[in-house]
C-alpha cells in the first residue's frame, strides 16, 4: 500500500502535536483549522502553546517541506487519504455532557468535499456512539459516500510529554469497521508501529470507550490517594509514606498516586463528567456512579487547601497577603483549564486576601482569565511581604527554592505545600511553619 497523505483537522494542542510529529516521521501532512490566526502562526513556525520540544520539531517539519497549513476544507479533502479529527470536546455550559459542536462541524465541513476514497479518523475524546453517528452523517453528505469510512484512534498524550507520547506511545488503539480501515491506519502509523509499539485493534465503540475508561481510572487513582490523605490527616499518619509503601506492590504501582491538590486540566475533570452523563443516557449511570465521588474528593482538595491557608493566616485571610506559587494545572504546561491552582487563588481573593501569583509559563493565560489577581515577576517577588505562601503547581524551580532566601522576603514564615513538593525538614529548619495537604 502507498504511504497515505494525512490531514489533521483542528490544530489545537492535540492536532498541532500530531501534525508536526507525523511530518517529522516522514508523512506529507496538511494541518487544517478554521482559526486563521492559529494557522498563520503555525505556518510561520510558532507553536501557539507551551510544549517542551515542539517548537524545534515544527521548524524541522516546515523546513522539510512536508508540513503545510490551510483553512480550506476543500483543499484538505483533495489532499488527504487519511483525515484525523483532532478538535476539542469541551464540557457543555450548564451540563456535564461533552459539547460536540466542533466535531460535528469539522466532519460536516470535510465530508461535503470528499469526492474520493478516504478514511476519516476521530482522535477527539467523545461520548461512546459518536463514531456510529458520524458514519451515518458522512454517508449522508459525502459525494463519495460509499468510499468514505470512519475509524477511531483515541489519543493518550499528556501535556508536557506530548512529543514523546506521540512518537512512542505506550499503545495504539484502532477502532475500525473493516480490514481496509485497519490497513490504512497501520500505514498511517507505520514508523510508530515499526518501533514495536503495541496496537489493539477493536470496534469503534470500544475504541471510543478505551479513552474515557483510561482517564477515569487515572482520576480514580489520584482521588483514591487523596481520600487516603484525608484519613491520614485525621490520624496524624503520613500519606506520602503510605503512597510509597503501596507502590512497592506492582499490582498497584506508584504512578498517579501523588497526593495533593488533585487533578485539573482540559481532560480528566470534563472526561469523567461526560462519561457519567453518557452512561446515564445509556441507562447504565449506576455503573460509573463512583465517578461522582471521585470528582467530589477532587473538589474537596481545593477547599482543604483554602482552609489550610486560612488556618495559617490566623483564621481569616481578609486583608492578608498570600503568595500563590503556580497557576498551570500541572508543571511543564501553560494550560490553566480547570486549574486547581487558580481555583484556590481565586477563592482566596474572593475571601478578601491580596493574592499574588507567579507561574513560570502560564502567566499570560492566568492574567487573561483572572485579571483581579496580582502577579509577581518571580517566586521570590510574589512572596515579598506575604503572610502565607502556598505552593499550588509543583514546578521544578519551586522545588529548588531556598527556604532561607524566601524567609528573608516574607512577612510571615508560613507555607502550605499543596503538592507535597518540598522537603518539610529543610523548610522547618529555616524557621518556617510548614503544612502539607
Ligand atoms: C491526561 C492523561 O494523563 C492523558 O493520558 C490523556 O491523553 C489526556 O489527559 C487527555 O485526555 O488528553 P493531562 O491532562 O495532560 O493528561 O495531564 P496528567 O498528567 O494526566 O495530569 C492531570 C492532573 O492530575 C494534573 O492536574 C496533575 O497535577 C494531577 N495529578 C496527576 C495528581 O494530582 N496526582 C498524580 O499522581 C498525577
Amino acid at each position: 500500500m502507498t504511504t497515505p497523505r494525512l490531514t489533521v483537522i483542528g490544530t489545537g494542542y492535540l492536532g498541532a502535536t500530531h501534525a508536526i510529529c507525523m511530518a517529522v516521521l516522514g508523512f506529507e501532512v496538511l494541518g487544517v483549522d478554521v482559526d486563521e490566526q492559529k494557522i498563520a502562526r503555525l505556518a510561520a513556525g510558532e507553536v501557539p502553546f507551551f510544549e517542551p520540544g515542539l517548537p524545534e520539531l515544527l521548524t524541522k517539519a516546515l523546513e522539510s517541506g512536508r508540513l503545510r497549513f490551510t483553512t480550506s476544507f476543500a483543499e484538505a479533502a483533495e489532499f488527504g487519504d487519511v483525515h484525523f479529527i483532532c478538535v476539542g470536546t469541551p464540557q457543555q455550559k450548564g451540563s456535564h455532557a461533552a459539547d460536540m459542536t466542533y466535531v460535528d462541524a469539522s466532519v460536516t465541513a470535510l465530508a461535503r468535499h470528499l469526492t474520493r476514497k478516504a478514511l476519516v479518523v476521530g482522535k477527539s475524546t467523545v461520548p461512546v456512539g459518536t463514531a456510529a453517528r458520524l458514519t451515518a452523517l458522512v454517508k449522508e453528505i459525502a459525494p463519495a459516500a460509499d468510499e468514505v469510512e470512519l475509524a477511531w484512534n483515541p489519543e493518550f498524550l499528556r501535556e508536557g510529554f506530548a512529543v514523546e507520547d506521540t512518537m512512542k506511545p505506550d499503545r495504539l488503539v484502532f477502532g475500525v469497521a473493516s480490514g481496509w480501515a485497519e490497513e490504512r491506519l497501520r500505514a498511517a502509523f507505520e514508523p510508530v508501529l515499526a518501533q514495536g509499539v503495541p496496537v489493539k485493534v477493536t470496534d469503534l465503540a470500544t475504541a471510543e470507550l478505551v479513552k474515557v475508561a483510561a482517564n477515569s481510572f487515572l482520576a480514580t487513582k489520584i482521588s483514591y490517594i487523596n481520600a487516603m490523605a484525608e484519613v491520614c490527616e485525621a490520624t496524624g499518619a503520613d500519606v506520602s509514606d503510605l503512597a510509597e509503601a503501596l507502590a512497592f506492590d506492582t499490582r498497584i504501582g506508584g504512578r498517579f498516586l501523588r497526593p495533593g491538590l488533585g487533578f485539573g486540566g482540559g481532560c480528566l475533570p470534563k472526561d469523567i463528567r461526560a462519561f457519567m452523563a453518557r452512561a446515564e443516557e445509556l441507562g447504565v449511570g449506576q455503573a460509573v456512579g463512583f465517578l461522582r465521588e471521585i470528582d467530589g474528593i477532587n473538589q474537596r482538595r481545593r477547599a482543604r487547601t483554602v482552609d489550610l491557608v486560612t488556618e495559617l493566616a490566623g483564621g481569616d485571610v481578609a486583608g492578608k497577603k498570600v503568595a500563590a506559587l503556580g497557576a498551570a494545572f500541572k508543571p511543564d504546561s501553560d494550560d490553566i483549564r480547570d486549574a486547581p491552582a487558580l481555583d484556590v487563588a481565586g477563592t482566596l481573593h474572593r475571601m478578601g486576601a491580596e493574592v499574588t501569583v507567579f507561574d513560570p509559563a502560564a502567566m499570560e493565560n492566568a492574567k487573561r482569565v483572572h485579571p483581579e489577581l496580582a502577579y509577581g515577576e518571580s517566586a521570590l517577588d510574589a512572596a515579598r511581604d506575604a503572610d502565607v505562601v502556598v505552593l499550588l503547581t509543583e514546578w521544578t524551580e519551586f522545588r529548588a527554592i531556598d527556604p532561607a532566601a524566601m524567609a528573608a522576603v516574607v512577612a510571615g514564615k508560613s507555607i502550605v505545600d499543596g503538592r507535597h513538593a518540598l522537603d518539610p525538614a529543610a523548610w522547618r529548619a529555616a524557621g518556617w511553619e510548614y503544612r502539607a495537604l
